[in-house]
């Protein structure tokens, strides 16, 4: 195929980011994914918004716009919400497209299903963006480390508390103006009592969890504890020990069995997750044969989230073109000549 063209579901944060992304490199990308990326169709709820720099001519309010378009081949979901995000994904999962998406409230409910109805139809459903903006987190877990019994996956996963709490711990900044502010930045959700309440952050640990420990972990399985009942008191409290509060996820594979929660600790100011600072993530996790290993990165935003979908999406356009994902050695780079190295 000369090109692979894209359906995408949504044009908020992450879906303008998507855009920028694509429009920018897709040309760019030509030789790395094998053929030209072009977002062909954009769902949207409001015809009517105003969207600067988007081709107009792109905008749909139609999902049969997409779904029935037989030249598109890959959709990606950056809508969020369960319906109709869910329905959508199933209906173009078996009209034989790949669908990418960052849909951490959908995946770690209905996860399984999805990969589920993804193999049954022989596409992919890859959701790198899902857990930690930018970072990639998934991806290591199921192939990178796969070798590893890995019983510990902790870290800060949510952008906008952690956002919150370096604003109330660094500039003595008001819990509501700094989740203002998170807002305005695009790292709180749609809703943000998610973040606010660990909501967000638990679903991460059941992505992450079930990932890891190749066991099925949904949302309802994990504890969450959130940010919303820290005062300026607690922030006094915690400096006076030489201290911060942290929000973090927590997934350990135990003899007695999974434990999964997120709760707001206090750490030691010279702690390494003291300083993941602003809405940047950091994962650590411990597997048997690789020991410590840790992941650090922006966890929210536009641009850090729009690296991992487009990463999805070139991993399986790749795959399209060369039956390979990419990543190991296959051919993909067959266009480079190793002779010109020693010349
Ligand atoms: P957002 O800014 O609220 O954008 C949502 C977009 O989806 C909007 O363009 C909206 O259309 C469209 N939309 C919503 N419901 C629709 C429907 N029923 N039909 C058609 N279009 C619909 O959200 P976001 O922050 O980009 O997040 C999108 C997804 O990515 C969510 O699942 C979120 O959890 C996830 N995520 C976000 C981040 C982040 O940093 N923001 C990071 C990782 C993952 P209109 O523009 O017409 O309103
Ligand atoms: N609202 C989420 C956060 C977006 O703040 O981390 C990234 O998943």
């Amino acid at each position: 195929k000369k090109k692979i063209q894209i359906g995408l579901l949504g044009l908020g944060t992450v879906g303008t980011g998507v855009y920028k992304v694509i429009g920018r490199r897709g040309e760019e990308m030509e030789p790395q994914v094998g053929a030209r990326l072009e977002i062909k169709r954009i769902l949207v709820h409001n015809m009517k918004k105003e969207r600067h720099g988007i081709d107009q001519r792109l905008l749909t309010d139609q999902w049969e716009d997409i779904v029935k378009d037989k030249d598109i081949d890959i959709i990606i979901e950056v809508m969020g919400g369960m319906e109709p995000a869910k329905s959508m994904i199933l209906e173009a999962l078996a009209a034989g497209k790949h669908v990418v998406s960052a849909n951490k409230d959908l995946i770690a409910e209905h996860g399984e299903e999805l990969l589920e109805a993804a193999q049954k139809s022989g596409t992919d459903f890859l959701f790198e963006a899902a857990v930690a903006g930018g970072i990639p987190i998934i991806r290591p877990l199921k192939q990178c480390l796969a070798g590893n019994e890995i019983d510990e996956v902790i870290g800060i996963v949510n952008g906008t508390t952690n956002f919150i709490l370096t604003k109330m711990f660094e500039e003595g900044m008001d819990f509501q103006e700094a989740l203002d502010m998170a807002t305005e930045l695009g790292y709180a959700e749609a809703d943000p009592t998610a973040d606010v309440e660990g909501l967000d952050a638990g679903r991460k640990v059941a992505i992450m969890a079930s990932a890891a420990f190749r066991s099925r972990v949904v949302f309802s399985d994990v504890y969450t504890e959130g940010i919303t009942k820290i005062t300026a008191k607690d922030v006094a409290y915690a400096k006076e020990f030489d201290s911060l509060i942290k929000l973090l996820g927590v997934a350990r594979n135990t003899a007695q069995g999974i434990e999964v929660g997120v709760y707001p600790m206090i750490i030691d100011r010279n702690h390494p997750l003291a300083a993941v600072r602003d809405s940047f993530n950091a994962v650590f996790v411990h597997g048997d044969a690789v020991g410590d290993t840790m992941f650090y990165g922006r966890g929210a935003g536009e641009m850090p989230t729009a690296s991992a979908v487009v990463g999805d999406v070139i991993d399986i356009a790749r795959n399209m073109q060369y039956h390979c994902s990419g990543r190991i050695g296959c051919g993909c780079y067959r266009t480079l000549k190793l002779k010109d190295f020693g010349e």
